[in-house]
């Protein structure tokens, strides 16, 4: 960082953990549309790992997010700390079943973004957010009808 660049971080930011942010919207978290994976089951072991973390990472829930097709999505966003390592939001798609989850709480218990490298295998499951794929392609996404 150059002279006259440094960033302050004040209040909440400083301290914010690594969060979760686990979309459960028209498609992540359906059983209806992905009938072979136990949902709830997998939401149950995200919040109660994070309540076990005593801080260190939390998680909460959000309507659709957008990459549907690549369902479940969850967004690892760095803690307040990560984030000044230049530790970024992270998307992983397809995490459904237990190997998935697991790898995404090792990283969030190890740090997050910024702090921790991520398990490989999540690493093969990271996706673009839908607004860098429109950026990169210069499509504004699915027509409307
Ligand atoms: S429901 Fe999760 S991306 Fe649409």
């Amino acid at each position: 960082m150059t002279a006259g660049t440094a960033r302050t971080v004040i209040g909440a930011s400083r301290e914010r953990p690594c969060t979760l942010v686990v979309c459960r919207g028209c498609c992540c978290g359906n059983p209806r549309k992905h009938p072979g994976s136990d949902h709830e089951w997998q939401l149950d072991r995200l919040y109660s790992a994070a309540s076990d973390s005593e801080g260190r990472f939390t998680v909460r829930t959000t309507d659709c997010l957008g990459p549907c097709d690549q369902a479940n999505v969850i967004v690892v966003q760095p803690s307040g700390e990560g984030r000044r390592r230049g530790g970024r939001a992270t998307w992983i798609g397809w995490a459904m079943d237990d190997a998935a989850t697991d790898d995404v709480l090792r990283w969030a218990a190890d740090g997050g973004p910024g702090i921790a490298e991520p398990p490989p295998t999540s690493e093969l499951q990271f996706i673009r957010p839908p607004g860098e794929v429109r950026r990169r392609t210069g499509r504004r996404g699915r027509a409307r009808r």
